[in-house]
């Protein structure tokens, strides 16, 4: 089957992460800044002693996107203990990285004390060319773990960046999710083991490199998919068709892919096995987060 993944389609690829946002109702957003809100000010508190000592928090985001996220993190990082933090800030995206820098100038009181160092380009071109001493207290890699290309070698990599005491975190789909049952099937059907990355996947690959995992917790996500369901799979609206590619990580799933397998698909998805209905028949898909937290020693 030849089917082109959604991560080298360019410009549609960030069209399709806008139209997941909002069926999620920009729930997943929210749900992962409440998550921060409410854990990382103890994180925070325990990094390690050399970002007191030097003054200052070494931040690495990878696949950052517009900053919505990062720019909670960053208030929770900068407080009297590190009043001073540098933010390296990957995104390969141009349209991202401008939203992310237009969203620091309106916060510009807020993130005084934050210097940015912005990086245009993929984690794998950090990767090649990172320093060898230059090492984070903290590393974010919120839901773009799946683009980082092979994930042992990410791991190990993003591992050996923390300084000791410095803390990763990862989320990624959690395999139990509707979302991970989706993924499953399609990484077996289509044979591609590795591109529909979720959270068992971490758990055996810090397993095999002996990376000790702190915690893992789940954040509870639901996204309203019922655009995937309303015609015919040849029929759907445009927002419908971008989100079964955004859900597949395939572009143009219902008319290039076999139909057979877009109906068994489709019937996966709405199935209880994946998603529940709402009071007016709505499909909601569960799609859950797991989220990492992974500590130097
Ligand atoms: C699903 S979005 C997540 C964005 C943000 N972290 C958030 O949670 O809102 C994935 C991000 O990874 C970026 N990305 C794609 N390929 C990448 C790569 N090879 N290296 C680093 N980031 C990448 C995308 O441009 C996108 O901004």
């Amino acid at each position: 089957m030849q089917l082109q993944d959604l991560s080298s389609s360019g410009d549609y690829y960030i069209t399709a992460i806008k139209v997941y946002r909002q069926a999620s109702g920009w729930g997943r957003l929210w749900k992962v800044i409440d998550w921060m809100n409410e854990h990382l000010p103890a994180l925070v508190g325990s990094l390690g002693s050399s970002a007191v000592v030097d003054g200052g928090i070494n931040m690495l985001s990878v696949g950052a996107g517009c900053g919505t996220i990062d720019s909670k993190i960053l208030h929770h990082l900068l407080d009297s203990a590190h009043p001073k933090l540098r933010a390296v800030i990957l995104e390969p995206d141009s349209h991202m990285m401008q939203q992310y820098q237009d969203l620091v100038s309106k916060e510009s009181t807020k993130l005084q004390g934050v210097d940015f160092d912005w990086r245009q380009q993929t984690f794998q071109e950090f990767q090649a060319t990172a320093k060898e001493d230059d090492k984070f207290h903290f590393i974010s890699c919120i839901s773009s773990i799946y683009y980082c290309g092979d994930l042992e070698k990410s791991l190990k990599f993003l591992y050996e960046k923390l300084d000791s005491g410095g803390l990763l975190l990862i989320t990624t789909t959690s395999a139990d999710s509707g979302f991970g049952k989706l993924w499953k099937y399609l990484s077996v059907n289509l044979a591609r083991e590795g591109e529909h990355l979720m959270s068992t996947d971490i758990q055996e690959a810090c397993y095999k490199l002996n990376i000790p995992i702190a915690e893992v917790q789940t954040i509870k996500i639901y996204c309203d998919i019922s655009s995937c369901f309303n015609a015919p799979p040849h029929q759907l609206s445009q927002d419908g068709s971008i989100l079964l590619d955004f859900l597949t990580h395939i572009v143009n799933f219902a008319q290039n892919a076999p139909a057979g397998f877009r109906d068994d698909v489709l019937r996966l998805l709405g199935s209880q096995e994946c998603s529940v209905r709402g009071p007016e028949g709505q499909v909601n898909l569960d799609a859950s987060n797991s989220i990492f937290l992974i500590r130097r020693e």
